[in-house]
């Protein structure tokens, strides 16, 4: 169904709901708004507008689905699928305004948000109080709690912590149609019919826009230790992922780095703490966390025999904070140090922990066979593994041609490895045509029948996940 276009009488309606101040037309602000992290896509919407609470949200929708304008879902930028792109123009949505943390609830352990929180201040005010919010993604300094929640956002603790599903109880929506609903109840529990608070999360924007946002609470654990390990070989890194499990540890995080990533990061940051041997091929992070710091240096140990079967280059015991900072920092740098490199493709594999190993042979051999570089890094523990394909000095006519061949090879290995092909970022605007490659058609109709009941017009983030 053809959209139409924003006339000056919507205008009119749009600023007299959100005032003048908070609605943007200008060139500058839609090329700010017709981007998010992902490569450099650009989509120009026709008008931003900044509500600044649910019942704005509502009107604006309204009024939308009165008059069939496509509306995109905008919460920090940070996605890295296009799912805030608003790739059939009309109207870009931020949520930047709704910032507040409404309540941190410490007799239930919960807190209660709206989406423009950013994820580190809700992270920072949820420790002042001894708690934790344990899902971290690498954008937390910049992305906002809701689309995190719109993602399904992961990020090194998911590991032994989870995703951000794991945590969410119930969620405030703004339909299609302006209706507003909670989908749950802020309860732990709840066997109270189809689980709409799970279908929202991980949803990007296409069946609603979140408002507010009850989270699940733990203690905060008192201590953790860190090893940074070097591997003469990447695979053999991969390999030793799932053996540590095996032997009985679940690390708080596990992540893998291969050296092309760490090197490209370090003269990003101009850092170098942590030289590196010559003969590594890769790293594992592994951080162990707990209550008990005894419990945890014997967690250090068993770790240590089970690396002794994988020719490790070095193990590092990173016990002070200045240590530990400056490998998380550039651990949490690689994408933008990355980008920073070089042109890039990037995918969000995930596949079971054992066959990491088998993963990473595969990739290397795809990119070898279409002449393109590839570079892994990401959350070894989840078997998620962040390819980047680096365009580096290949002609714009190689790279059109070669690179598309080489991601549809590494999805279909992932999928034949019963893997799937986003672990956390969502399939938005750039992944949607490998759906069909994890998916049956069933399947696919299935999940389009929940768009459509959803939103019968398909106004809100048209054109994202599905082919
Ligand atoms: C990360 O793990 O660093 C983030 O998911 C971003 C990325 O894919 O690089
Ligand atoms: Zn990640």
């Amino acid at each position: 169904m053809p959209y139409n276009k924003i006339t000056p009488k919507t205008l009119q309606q749009l600023k007299n709901i959100v005032g003048a101040s908070h609605l943007y037309t200008s060139h500058d602000q839609r090329i700010a708004y017709g981007k998010d992290k992902t490569e450099d896509l650009l989509f120009l919407p026709e008008v931003i507008v900044l509500p600044k609470n649910t019942a704005e949200i509502s009107q604006i929708m309204q009024l939308c689905h009165r008059e069939n304008i496509p509306v995109t879902p905008r919460g920090a930028g940070t996605g890295l699928a296009g799912g805030a792109l608003p790739v059939c123009g009309g109207i870009v949505l931020s949520v930047e305004r709704l910032n507040q943390i409404i309540e941190l609830d410490e007799e239930n352990l919960q807190i209660t948000t709206e989406p423009a929180v950013i994820t580190e201040v809700l992270q920072n005010e949820v420790q002042s109080k001894g708690l934790y919010y344990p899902p971290d993604p690498a954008s937390r300094g910049s992305s906002f709690i809701g689309g995190n929640v719109a993602t399904n956002a992961g990020g090194p603790r998911a590991v032994k912590y989870g995703v951000v599903k794991d945590y969410v109880l119930n969620l405030e929506v703004v339909l299609a149609d302006g209706s507003i609903i909670w989908t749950g109840a802020n309860t732990l529990k709840n066997s109270t019919g189809y689980n709409l608070t799970q279908l929202m999360v991980g949803s990007e924007g296409t069946l609603g826009i979140i408002t507010k946002i009850v989270l699940k609470l733990i203690p905060a654990p008192q201590h953790s230790l860190l090893l940074l390990v070097s591997f003469k070989s990447a695979v053999k890194a991969c390999a030793a992922v799932a053996a540590i499990f095996k032997a009985g540890i679940i690390p708080s995080c596990m992540e893998f780095m291969e050296r092309q990533a760490i090197d490209v990061a370090q003269n990003y940051l101009q850092d170098t703490t942590l030289p590196i041997r010559a003969t590594t091929e890769a790293q594992l992070i592994i951080e162990v966390d707990g209550n008990h710091i005894d419990t945890l240096y014997n967690d250090c140990e068993k770790i240590n025999s089970v690396l002794d079967s994988f020719d490790c280059d070095e193990v590092l015991f990173a016990d002070d904070e200045h240590t530990k900072n400056s490998l998380w920092k550039l651990r949490r740098n690689l994408n933008y140090a990355i980008k920073n490199y070089s042109a890039v493709k990037k995918a969000d594999t995930v596949v079971p922990r054992a066959s990491l190993p088998q993963l990473l042979k595969g990739i290397h051999s795809i990119s070898k066979k279409h002449g393109i570089q590839a570079v892994n890094y990401g959350h070894a523990g989840d078997g998620n593994l962040h390819v980047t394909l680096l365009k580096e000095h290949l002609t714009d006519e190689y790279w059109n041609r070669e690179m598309p061949l080489a991601m549809l090879a590494i999805f279909q290995l992932v999928a034949s490895l019963k893997g799937t092909i986003s672990g956390e970022h969502g399939i938005g605007w750039i992944q949607k045509e490998y759906l069909k490659l994890v998916f049956s058609p069933i399947e696919i109709q299935l999940m389009q029948a929940i768009k459509s009941s959803f939103d019968p017009k398909n106004i809100l983030n048209p054109s994202k996940i599905f082919p």
